[in-house]
């Protein structure tokens, strides 16, 4: 039986920065609040002409040449996103594909909110086990920035913008394999986070006067409540099932939304401080494309090692959420 390893990743931000001072001048807030409230101090911004795949691109480039794969063996590819480059098709991943000048293979998106990477994850861990696929490229892409709306202030302080990569793949090693991904939804929670305008949901009337207006809306102190008490079931579930304990793993990467989720869910499951993986200060919530970006630091800080397990979690819009036990298997 074929087992999927988790090879290696890139991430990419853009260069322009958005801080809490300046989000001070756009609407009533101060940096004050928002470091208190959520950690973050400041967020990337894309430029008006790049585009969600020319962020994922750049991080899949580092990811592919990272892995010791070549290009050509890439035989999947799939994105998570929320900002695509296009709302209906192409999707996506296919676009990222022609960039790369890839062969010309399965690709698609998938829309699991801050879920996402985790949900890619375990369909490429599935795709690899069923034989059907050796070599997938996953990316967690967003440029969140196109869908929010900057007169928000109980959204626009949190979003920013960048991608993730990671190249999974097949192998016979089974100490090198993904252990577990477990992943849930649950539509009765849909209005907590949403973008409520621009599709078929919207009254049809409204469509073209919606059209270029699809911005995120949430319900931010519900959703906090759900997303500490489900993202704490759910590791503790990941972790009983594969018999791991806390202490095994060494690094806690959770999705990057609020500083006092992770901190309530981190004590809940009693990782040390050292343990949990922590970008969100200088990156916001990226949705999608935080945990990957995360994961990026770490490894280009020499901290991520051959054989360090990780374990991932994430919560989002749908609402979503996951967790994944995964060792981290480079070939070189
Ligand atoms: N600056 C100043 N005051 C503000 C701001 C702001 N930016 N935003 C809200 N406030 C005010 C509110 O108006 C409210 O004022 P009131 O008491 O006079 O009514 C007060 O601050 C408290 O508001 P809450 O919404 O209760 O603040 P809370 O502590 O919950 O923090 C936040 C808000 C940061 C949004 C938090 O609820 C949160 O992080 N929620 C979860 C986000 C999340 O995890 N989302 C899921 C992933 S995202 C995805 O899937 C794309």
């Amino acid at each position: 039986m074929a087992y999927a390893a988790f090879r290696s990743i890139g991430a990419y931000v853009p260069s322009k920065i958005l801080t809490n001072d300046d989000l001070s001048k756009m609407v009533d807030t101060t940096d004050e609040w928002i470091s208190k409230r959520t950690g973050i101090k400041e967020r990337h911004i894309a430029e008006e002409n790049e585009t969600t795949s020319d962020l994922g691109v750049e991080a899949a480039k580092l990811a592919i040449q990272r892995s010791g794969i070549d290009k050509s063996e890439i035989d999947l590819v799939i994105c998570a996103t929320i900002s695509p480059d296009y709302f209906c098709m192409p999707s996506t991943a296919t676009i990222i594909s022609k960039k790369l000048e890839l062969n010309p293979v399965m690709a698609f998106d998938i829309s699991a909110a801050c879920t996402g990477f985790v949900y890619i994850l375990g369909i490429a861990k599935a795709f690899i086990e069923s034989g059907m696929k050796k070599n997938v490229l996953i990316i967690g892409a967003e440029k969140l920035s196109a869908i929010t709306d900057y007169t928000d202030r109980g959204t626009c302080i949190l979003f920013g913008d960048g991608a993730g990569a990671a190249i999974i793949s097949a192998t016979q090693n089974k100490d090198e394999a993904i252990i577990d991904v477990h992943t849930g939804a649950d539509g009765t929670y849909a209005d907590l986070l949403m973008t409520p305008n621009g599709g078929t949901g919207s009254p049809h009337d409204n469509l073209e006067a919606e059209a270029g207006t699809c911005f995120m809306q949430m319900k931010g102190n519900e959703t906090f409540k759900v997303a500490v008490r489900t993202l704490t079931k759910d590791v503790k579930e990941i972790l009983q099932a594969n018999d791991i304990k806390s202490d095994d793993v060494k690094h806690f990467i959770p999705h990057q939304a609020n500083y006092r989720i992770i901190k309530a869910v981190g004590d809940a499951l009693k990782m040390k401080e050292e343990q949990v993986v922590l970008t969100v200060a200088k990156y916001g919530n990226t949705s999608g494309a935080s945990i990957p970006m995360a994961v990026n630091d770490i490894y280009e800080q020499g901290k991520l090692k051959l054989g360090d397990l990780m374990l991932f979690d994430a919560f989002g819009g749908g609402l979503t959420w996951g967790s994944a036990l995964i060792p981290f298997s480079p070939l070189k």
